[in-house]
């Protein structure tokens, strides 16, 4: 199929509509059939709790053009994984990952003009997303929900791509320690969008947000995990109850440990222990992986690698994810799901 006439090698992360999104509703104890429409409006009860008390959820993935024409989804199911652990807690009715999966491709094929060219760096962006609905007032679950996915092509989500960007220490948190820190909500995005805002103004790329408790360990940014490789090649990432368990951190420290030989750790990342790193990076779908040029933290401007170039380490991992992702390089059992 041909695409349709974008700029693909200069998207950047924004919202472009597409012909189809999938929509299902949940009521009485069971979802819909669900179904594909080219609404992108959604007609909903002003009593929805998504409004007023932030019951909702959702998720990010994408699909990417292979060499050969054909369509990967990236671990797919780990994404309807985490929006079911979404889902737990904030009380609202899970999708079952099958379902999930199936929805995904379905948004895929009928938006394949979407998907970029092999070669262009585009990929087609999936929103999944879980909204509690109907008419309410009190602060309690939702009488019925919707499960819905659009799409929109895209290309980088730091400016640059795979070039080093700086970042800054936040003094404010996106989440509490036993908040809800973990699971894919708006209202974390909403506590980001000041500290975002003000890192942005200061030329930084976003913040990066310390632990809620002490202040001292870095979490990750408001938008990607953190990860650093060590001078004795170690790939250390944050592990944190209050961080979103990002699915491209966990494929790196597989991959870092698996495919290159690094030893991988989740553990404490200290703020005044960072000269331990050599490289450092942000990791996410919408992220990929984006160099960390350096860190300012009060006063202080660290550099790891470098501000212009980047680091070995990090452009391995780099070429093995994405090799792996556009169907280049062999993918460890069950990551990729043909459209
Ligand atoms: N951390 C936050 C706050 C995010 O929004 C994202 C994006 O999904 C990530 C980390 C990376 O997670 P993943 O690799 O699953 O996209
Ligand atoms: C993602 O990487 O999928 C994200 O959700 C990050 C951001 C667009 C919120």
């Amino acid at each position: 199929m041909s695409e349709v006439s974008l700029d693909w090698e200069n998207l950047g992360f924004g919202y472009i509509k597409t012909d189809f999104r999938y929509i299902a509703h949940w009521k009485d104890g069971k979802w819909d059939g669900g179904k594909l429409t080219t609404d992108n409006v959604l007609h909903i009860s002003e009593g929805s709790t998504a409004l007023h008390y932030g019951q909702q959820c959702f998720e990010g993935l994408k699909a990417y053009r292979c060499k050969d024409g054909s369509i990967n989804l990236f671990r797919p199911d780990e994404n309807a994984k985490r929006m079911q652990r979404s889902c737990q807690r904030l009380l609202m009715p899970e999708v079952p990952v099958e379902m999930f999966v199936d929805a995904c491709k379905q948004v895929v094929k009928t938006n394949e003009k979407f998907v970029g060219p092999y070669g262009s760096g585009a990929t087609l962006y999936l929103r999944p997303f879980l909204i509690g609905v109907g008419d309410n007032v009190g602060v309690h679950a939702a009488p019925e929900y919707i499960f819905s996915i659009f799409c929109c092509p895209v290309g980088a989500y730091f400016k640059g791509g795979m070039k080093p960007t700086n970042f800054i220490i936040s003094e404010y948190d996106r989440a509490a320690p036993q908040g809800t820190g973990a699971a894919k909500v708006g209202g974390n995005y909403a506590a980001s969008l000041l500290p975002g805002k003000e890192a942005k103004a200061r030329n930084f790329g976003d913040c990066i947000y310390l632990d809620p408790k002490t202040h001292t360990k870095i979490e990750e940014v408001g938008s990607a995990n953190f990860f650093g490789i060590t001078k004795d090649n170690q790939f250390v990432t944050p592990l944190s109850p209050s961080i979103l368990p990002s699915i491209t951190k966990y494929s790196l420290l597989y991959l870092a440990e698996q495919r290159l030989g690094l030893k991988a750790i989740e553990g404490d990342v200290y703020i005044d222990k960072l000269d331990e790193f050599v490289e450092a990076g942000a990791c996410g779908t919408a992220a990929v992986i984006t160099p960390i040029g350096g860190i300012q933290n009060g006063d202080d401007f660290h550099v790891f690698y470098s501000e212009t170039e980047v680091g070995p380490v990090t452009q391995k991992l780099y070429a093995e994810l994405t090799g792996i992702q556009f169907g280049d390089v062999a993918a460890p059992e069950g990551w990729i799901v043909k459209v």
